[in-house]
């Protein structure tokens, strides 16, 4: 059985493109694979100042990811926290001793986050090289991501390539898995959606702030009887991100909008009616699980228990290959 491996920054309430790009494809995976799933919170400290908000947004990615459909449950899917897996640090010590500091300078998530305002610390500098000790640690064959993250796995293969050339075979190397039809999907003002920018839909909001969410998604003025192209609308990318390409929803939609006659009202009613059709499970799921702190509790304690013990062993294979 093949494993995998993949985290989400605990940066904020997560939406519906974290959704169709990442957990989507964890859910599907997690019938045939060995599964290591994670809160990455060290990652999340380059960016956040404020405590309760970073403790509050770590638990919600946690009940996030079993409401969305993850089975925490033994030998299932590994649900962990970063920061209860100290070895992760260690390991991003051994590797960052042999990463060249121009693999760094070419990274563009740390210009593009600065240009976004964001501290330029040190910690954002090295970040690829934390995830690369994330992904490493547990020895994966697959990380399924959003196409913003292949950078950071073609970064981890490389370092890992590179110890292993330094010190003899010590790293398994890595694949990206991408879900081809998902794309990026754009947030309320057609900026990739994304929680930093404000952007968001929350699958999980009650249904009035939701709808009033959806209709201000930012549209041209096309007048409603005219025909219109879906692939310039940011209203049909996020319908087609969520239901799928080839599904014969999509298809009826934007059948619709070249017809002419539908106005972008309208589209918008279909993409709230398709939210709450997709994510009604997973909406009341979440109400249980926020109700039950304990059994949030044990699902980590397991997770940390499986995934620190894969890490140790990892690690340990590194320190020993490099002479410690
Ligand atoms: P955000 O930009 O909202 O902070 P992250 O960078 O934490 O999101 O991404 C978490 C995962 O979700 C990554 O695998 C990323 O590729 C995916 N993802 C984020 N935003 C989108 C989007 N708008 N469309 C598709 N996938 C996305
Ligand atoms: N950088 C990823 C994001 O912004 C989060 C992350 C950290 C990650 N470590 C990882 C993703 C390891 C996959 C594998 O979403």
């Amino acid at each position: 059985m093949k494993r995998v491996l993949s985290g989400i920054q605990p940066s904020g309430q997560l939406h519906v493109g974290n959704f169709a790009g990442a957990i989507r494809q964890f859910v599907e995976m997690q019938r045939d694979h060995e599964m290591y799933v994670f809160v990455a919170s060290y990652h999340a400290l380059t960016s956040t100042r404020d405590p309760r908000k970073l403790s509050e947004n770590i638990r919600q990615v946690v009940i996030d990811y079993i409401a969305f459909g993850l089975d925490p449950a033994p030998g299932k899917v590994n649900i962990y926290l970063q920061h209860d897996v100290p070895e992760v640090t260690e390991l991003c010590w051994l590797l960052s001793c042999v990463c060249p500091k121009h693999m760094m300078d070419k990274a563009t998530s740390f210009k593009d986050k600065v240009s976004k305002g964001l501290q330029a610390s040190i910690g954002l500098y090295v970040y690829p090289i934390l995830q690369a000790a994330d992904i490493l640690s547990v020895d994966p064959d697959l990380v399924p991501v959003g196409s913003d993250q292949v950078q950071h796995v073609e970064i981890t293969r490389d370092l890992a390539m590179k110890f292993n050339h330094y010190f003899g075979e010590t790293f398994k190397v890595p694949a990206h898995k991408l879900r081809e039809e998902a794309g990026t999907l754009p947030g309320v003002d057609g900026q990739k959606m994304s929680k930093s920018y404000g952007n968001t839909i929350d699958p999980f909001m009650a249904e009035k702030p939701l709808r009033k969410r959806i209709m201000s998604i930012v549209t041209d003025s096309t007048p409603v009887e005219d025909p219109k192209d879906p692939t310039q609308c940011t209203v049909f990318q996020i319908f087609r991100g969520l239901a799928g390409a080839n599904d014969p929803r999509t298809a009826e939609l934007e059948q619709r909008y070249r017809a002419g006659g539908m106005g972008y009202g309208d589209a918008k009613k279909a993409l709230f009616e398709l939210i709450l059709e997709e994510f009604g499970s997973a909406r009341r799921k979440r109400v249980e699980l926020m109700n039950d702190p304990g059994y949030i509790e044990t699902v980590l304690r397991h997770g940390a228990a499986a995934a620190r013990a894969k890490a140790r062993e990892v690690t340990d294979r590194a320190r020993k290959a490099c002479g410690l």
